[in-house]
């Protein structure tokens, strides 16, 4: 099938097998790499992309369900400026990540979040969605806390969070 896949504002016209999972699409198709695979089967959120502004595990949504849809990644998290967006900012200040191979999935989990005006009780329930092996989660939390106060204070210099 044709399809073109809208991700970080740049158009990917792509041919693609109906069976195709966005997140091989994204890969290996668009060479977006940022997005990465764990468990491929809905559980770790290494994968995790905002699609059409939800966070989605984008090892479980086919590449044809997002023709046309607006798709941002981890790599369209950096503004226009090359500024890192506050939360990259909040999980380095926080040691949010040792090996970091999780860590694109919480940005974009974190991101699809940031305009609901997060409590600390949610960023704890939001934090449990991912698997991390390395940090123990606190620092996650923290960082994602961090960002989330900065945000609803109009301190992070955005009025949304991508
Ligand atoms: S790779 Fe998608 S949830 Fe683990
Ligand atoms: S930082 Fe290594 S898996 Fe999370």
């Amino acid at each position: 099938m044709r399809i073109t896949l809208t991700v970080n504002d740049a158009a990917y016209p792509l041919e693609v097998e109906p069976r195709r999972v966005l997140a091989d699409a994204l890969r290996d198709d668009c060479g977006l790499t940022g997005t990465h695979l764990g468990c491929e089967q809905g559980v770790c959120g290494a994968c995790t992309v905002l699609v059409d502004g939800e966070a989605v595990r984008s090892c479980l949504m086919l590449a044809v369900q997002c023709d046309g849809v607006p798709i941002r990644t981890v790599e369209g998290l950096t503004g226009p400026d090359g500024q890192p967006h506050p939360l990259q900012r909040a999980f380095s200040a926080e040691r949010g990540l040792q090996c970091g191979f999780c860590t694109p999935g919480f940005l974009m989990l974190a991101a699809g979040a940031l305009d609901h005006d997060l409590s600390e009780n949610e960023v704890a329930d939001l934090v449990r969605s991912n698997l991390c092996r390395c940090t123990g989660y606190e620092p996650i939390r923290r960082a994602i806390t961090r960002a989330a106060h900065a945000h609803q204070n109009g301190q992070d210099g955005r009025h949304r969070s991508v």
